[in-house]
């Protein structure tokens, strides 16, 4: 990524962005809401359920094949739970992307029914494709229209003109004007879009965004961790633990220390990249 390697998110900004949406919102008949399978809370759009109104919502889980599939599943129920409709996709391989358009149409039964009443069957219905940066928009859009040019200014504050890409004779898709901002609430989701990269590692402190990662993994995923990195003492301090990961990958500094810097560096890209295996940082539990 280019100039989203630094995202702000401005009053301003965002304003005009939410202004826009409610203007093309009247356009569609639906939205689609990509969020990030490992964090799908946390890459969730706030504003979104406001604008809405009552159109139907369809979440789409992408980079499922990065999350924990159990916890994928548990998400899925809770959305459906809450009236949602919600599909797990890998848009990189094109996995579960076939379940997008029958899902869609099922969502909007009544609608293509009316349509048909009224003797307008063929009309296409038309949806809303959100998600904040880095959640696989553009890669979505691209997969399901076959083109690749969705891929548009990923910058607060720039608006493009309307885009639609025609799925099938019945499906539409609009991108979304502007770029959506996550949830500012707490810590906690700032620092989970940081470690699925979304907030940039050069706003944030690396090494401690390392020990944070290192002491979840540890706690939730030790024996992935384990796996990764061999035999490491979890009882450790996540300081200590990152100290340790150094050591096994022969990142030493003078005097034979563990280059933690490093360690955190490099625990964070293969976190990024699935080396570590698949996981998921937040669960239905702790986070609906
Ligand atoms: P955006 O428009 O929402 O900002 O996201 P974009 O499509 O640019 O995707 C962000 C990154 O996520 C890209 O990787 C993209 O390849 C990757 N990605 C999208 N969908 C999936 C998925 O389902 N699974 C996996 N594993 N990755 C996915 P990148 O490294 O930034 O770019 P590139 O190396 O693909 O060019």
């Amino acid at each position: 990524m280019s100039e989203a390697q630094y995202i702000q998110w401005f009053p301003g900004h965002m304003t005009k962005t939410r202004r826009q949406m409610e203007k093309e919102l009247s356009l569609v008949d639906a939205v689609a809401e990509i969020v990030d399978a490992r964090i799908p809370a946390s890459s969730r759009n706030p504003d979104i359920p406001k604008l809405l109104g009552k159109k139907p919502m369809l979440v789409i889980l992408n980079k499922c094949d990065m999350a924990d599939s159990e916890v994928t599943s548990g998400w899925i129920k809770w959305f459906e739970a809450q009236n949602i409709k919600a599909i797990a996709v890998d848009c990189r391989t094109g996995k579960g992307i076939d379940k997008f358009v029958p899902t869609v149409k099922e969502m909007l039964s009544e609608k293509l029914k009316s349509y048909a009443e009224k003797g307008m069957a063929g009309k296409p219905l038309r949806l809303m494709v959100v998600g904040i940066p880095n959640v696989g928009k553009s890669t979505f859009i691209n997969r399901m229209a076959g083109v690749n040019k969705a891929k548009a200014e990923n910058r607060p504050g720039v608006t493009r003109g309307n885009q639609w890409f025609t799925v099938d004779k019945q499906l539409e898709l609009l991108d979304t004007p502007g770029v959506l901002w996550p949830k500012f609430e707490d810590m906690s989701i700032g620092e989970r879009l940081a470690f699925t990269g979304a907030v940039k590692d050069n706003v944030v402190d690396v090494e401690l965004l390392g020990m944070r990662l290192v002491e979840i993994l540890a706690s939730s995923y030790p024996e992935l961790l384990k796996d990764r990195y061999g035999n490491l003492d979890l009882t450790l301090d996540s300081y200590d633990l990152l100290g340790e990961i150094a050591k096994k990958r022969g990142m030493v500094v003078r005097g034979g220390e563990g280059d933690t810097l490093r360690a955190a560096t490099t625990l964070l890209q293969e976190f990024r990249n699935a080396k570590i295996g698949k996981i998921s940082l937040e669960r239905v539990k702790e986070n609906a």
